[in-house]
């Protein structure tokens, strides 16, 4: 059966809770142990003492380890992706934080796609440089050999024991070849020193691409985004072999960072609906960037749509084996800067002015002012992020109504234009 049929019922037993047709809130700090030798048993496969026997589960302990609501969360997630274990957290960079923090050690080197979420570019930038791991950028469109060369130059390259990349890239759709970054992985993979490819898959959500099966270890997701999907939650998962999966939640378990019972619910209670949202979003999204693309004011738009028509043959390449949609994120040049940027989003009405992505209301903001305001400033130039970028996160509303909406703003903008130059464009 496909995923979407299983969302209502796989991994949970209803006889196991009084019948109740849904997995109800464990609501409990730590779970009774019928006596001292199970939960000595429980402790030993916890913390990898003693191993598991082939069907054991590990037994439930105390809910920073494990609770039925993560648990079948984490099967379920399991089930997109085709993964063999999962870790569910309290927040998207709690994901990847954990990821790199596990995979790395002062002085190793990390390789990783620019650009990627603000979040994550200051925790490269600043954390790690603070922990003495270092990194190194790359764009997308640079080759394999480029790539290679410019580990080499460092100087650093036995060092490197991780790629982290993020692709679609947000907030300019920028892509990345996972199977190129799968074979740059095994140049500087050795058996004493697997290195490991993790894939930030936010923009995509489980649905339109699928990581692992383009040769990356680790599937990363800010589950606030289309996973959560209602923009009520803050969460986030790792999914990848059992092998890699045991070592992450064993340092989630350390740090605490694993996500609370209700966050899980109301993660489960989403995923029911996770198909017909990002259909939908998805719909919607190509209309908004038809409708975008003929647009006076508009100067370029970064679709996964525009990139399939009119890319590079790597790009096409790209999208025609990594990608099963075009997604329903949109960023787009507003002609002029930040003054029209700022005079669209200040206008818009059904579309909320906020940062977050991928939840049933369509949202707008100002990625160089706001999500990425925190990136280099000669790095943002070079990766598109300019001051009359705007970014959409298109909802499930009528989509008509949305175009209505970006027209009544984008005429508040064209009473304002700023040169002769744009009013001759206009
Ligand atoms: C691509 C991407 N990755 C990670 C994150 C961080 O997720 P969270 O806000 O859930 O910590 C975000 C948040 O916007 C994101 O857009």
């Amino acid at each position: 059966m496909r995923p979407e049929s299983l969302m209502m019922s796989h991994g949970y037993k209803p006889s196991l809770s009084q019948g109740a047709i849904k997995c109800p809130i464990f609501q409990t700090s730590t779970f009774v142990f019928q006596n001292a030798e199970e939960g000595k048993r429980f402790f030993e496969v916890a913390y990898g003492i003693k191993e598991k026997d082939e069907d054991e589960e590990l037994g439930l302990i105390y809910s920073r380890l494990n609770n039925p609501d993560l648990e079948i969360l984490e099967d379920r997630l399991c089930l997109w992706d085709k993964a063999e274990d999962c870790a569910v957290f309290e927040s998207g960079m709690s994901a990847i934080s954990t990821a790199i923090l596990e995979f790395m050690e002062p002085g190793d080197l990390l390789l990783y796609s620019k650009p990627v979420y603000g979040g994550t570019d200051h925790f490269i930038n600043h954390f790690l440089k603070k922990m003495h791991i270092n990194s190194i950028g790359f764009l997308a469109g640079e080759s394999e050999e480029e790539i290679i060369a410019r580990i080499d130059a460092t100087g650093n390259g036995k060092r490197m024991t991780m790629i982290h990349i993020e692709t679609p890239a947000n907030p300019t759709n920028a892509l990345i070849d996972i199977e190129m970054c799968a074979r740059i992985k095994k140049h500087y993979s050795t058996d004493e020193k697997p290195v490991v490819l993790s894939v930030d898959n936010t923009y995509m959500g489980p649905l339109w691409q699928h990581p692992l099966k383009h040769g990356a270890d680790l599937v990363l997701y800010s589950a606030t985004k289309y996973i959560g999907g209602h923009s009520d939650v803050i969460a986030g998962a790792c999914l990848g072999s059992k092998e890699l999966i045991a070592r992450i939640k064993g340092l989630r378990t350390f740090l605490g960072n694993m996500a609370g019972s209700f966050t899980a619910w109301l993660l489960m209670r989403s995923l029911e609906t996770l198909k017909v949202r990002m259909d939908q979003q998805a719909v919607n999204a190509e209309k908004v960037a038809a409708f975008l693309n003929s647009h006076a004011m508009v100067e370029d738009v970064y679709y996964l749509g525009n990139i399939a028509a009119n890319g590079t043959d790597q790009e096409k390449e790209i999208i025609k084996n990594q990608y099963t949609s075009y997604g329903a994120m949109i960023a787009f040049d507003i002609r002029g800067g930040e003054k029209e940027a700022f005079t669209f989003l200040n206008n818009l009405k059904l579309i909320k002015l906020a940062v977050s992505l991928g939840g049933t209301e369509s949202l707008a903001e100002h990625p160089q002012t706001m999500t990425h305001a925190d990136v280099n400033p000669d790095e943002k130039v070079a990766m598109n992020i300019t001051e009359k970028l705007v970014r959409l996160s298109i909802g499930v509303e009528n989509s008509d109504d949305l175009i209505s909406d970006i027209t009544q703003a984008m005429n508040a903008v064209k009473l304002k234009p700023v040169t002769e130059n744009d009013l001759v464009n206009m």
